[in-house]
């Protein structure tokens, strides 16, 4: 469902809860579209996806290697119901009230609330993305507990409220499966079900994941680099298509000066991005 809120002011837009004016996030647009594997948006979908009055949406966990896709499969989901999403950046600096209500002062030297971008999704019934939640601590998850349960609420002590979320709300949380700064908690775990694990993309998928996102480089390279990856991928090398993704933008920006040797090109981008080991995947 879509908010009563004016979406073309560039003003903070805000409400009021509880007396408390609280000023809204703005949604994130980006140029994202996933490709490939469909049944991974439908696992997706299915978990929003309420099916009687009584029942209630499952906020999952996206877990894969760094570049694996994510976001952008986060992201796609999330716009292909059209609905707004809204991005948090999880780091090991975000602090419990990041993630809520922070103050800050205004131009007229008062104190204003301004909310998260999850709290501005769950006020306006959008898609919250708790994007590489591993990298914050117990403390900022342990705020969002409540928002993960049946309970569907968060409290912000800063600014004094309790904000529910709208019926309409959705959260999913993406997460490196090799990079995590904190342990997660378990009863954090438990509440973000079920995972849902992204692995390598088939030959043609990857070459067709290359293709959108670099439409104006030459299909030679973009083939080049997708065979190399599937050969990465075979060994179980760490490489992802964003790797590929840079190497393929290299080469063509390279290759834009005039003609070189492509081979050389190759070999040199692959070292730049991946370092010397990569090149034993070269052909
Ligand atoms: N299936 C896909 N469809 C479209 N683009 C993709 C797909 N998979 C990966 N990409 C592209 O690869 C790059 C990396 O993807 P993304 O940022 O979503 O990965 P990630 O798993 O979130 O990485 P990180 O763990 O570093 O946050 C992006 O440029 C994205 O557009
Ligand atoms: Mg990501």
């Amino acid at each position: 469902m879509k908010s009563n809120l004016d979406k073309t002011s560039k003003e903070r837009r805000s409400v009021q809860i509880d007396g408390v004016s609280i000023h809204l996030a703005h949604p994130d647009e980006l140029p994202l579209r996933w490709i490939g594997q469909r049944e991974l948006i439908l696992q997706l979908h299915a978990c929003w996806h309420l099916i009687d009055e009584r029942d209630i949406a499952l906020s999952p966990r996206l877990i894969g290697k760094p570049g694996v896709g994510k976001t952008t499969l986060a992201y796609g989901a999330a716009k292909e119901l059209n609905k707004d999403v809204y991005i948090f950046q999880a780091t090991m600096d975000t602090r419990p009230e990041d993630l809520l209500i922070t103050p800050v002062v205004a131009e007229n030297g008062k104190i204003q609330y301004v909310a998260s971008s999850i709290v501005t999704a769950m006020i306006t019934g959008a898609i919250a993305i708790l994007d590489e939640g591993n990298r914050m601590s117990e403390k900022s998850w342990a705020s969002l507990a409540p928002l993960l349960d049946t309970r569907r609420y968060i409290e912000s002590i800063v600014a004094g409220v309790k904000v529910k979320a709208h019926p309409d709300f959705r959260i999913v949380a993406t997460m490196n499966d090799d990079a995590s700064t904190f342990e997660i908690p378990e009863y954090i775990n438990s509440r973000l079900q079920p995972q849902i694990y992204l692995d390598f993309p088939e030959l043609d998928e990857e070459l067709a994941i290359l293709r959108e996102n670099l439409p104006f480089v030459d299909d030679k390279i973009l083939t080049y680099v997708a065979n190399f990856l599937s050969r990465c991928h075979l060994a179980d090398e760490p490489y992802t298509v964003r790797d590929g993704i840079n190497i393929a933008r290299y080469v063509a920006k390279r290759l834009s000066y005039g003609p070189t040797d492509y081979r050389k090109l190759m070999y040199e981008a692959m070292v730049k991005v991946l370092g010397e080991t990569a090149l034993r995947y070269a052909d």
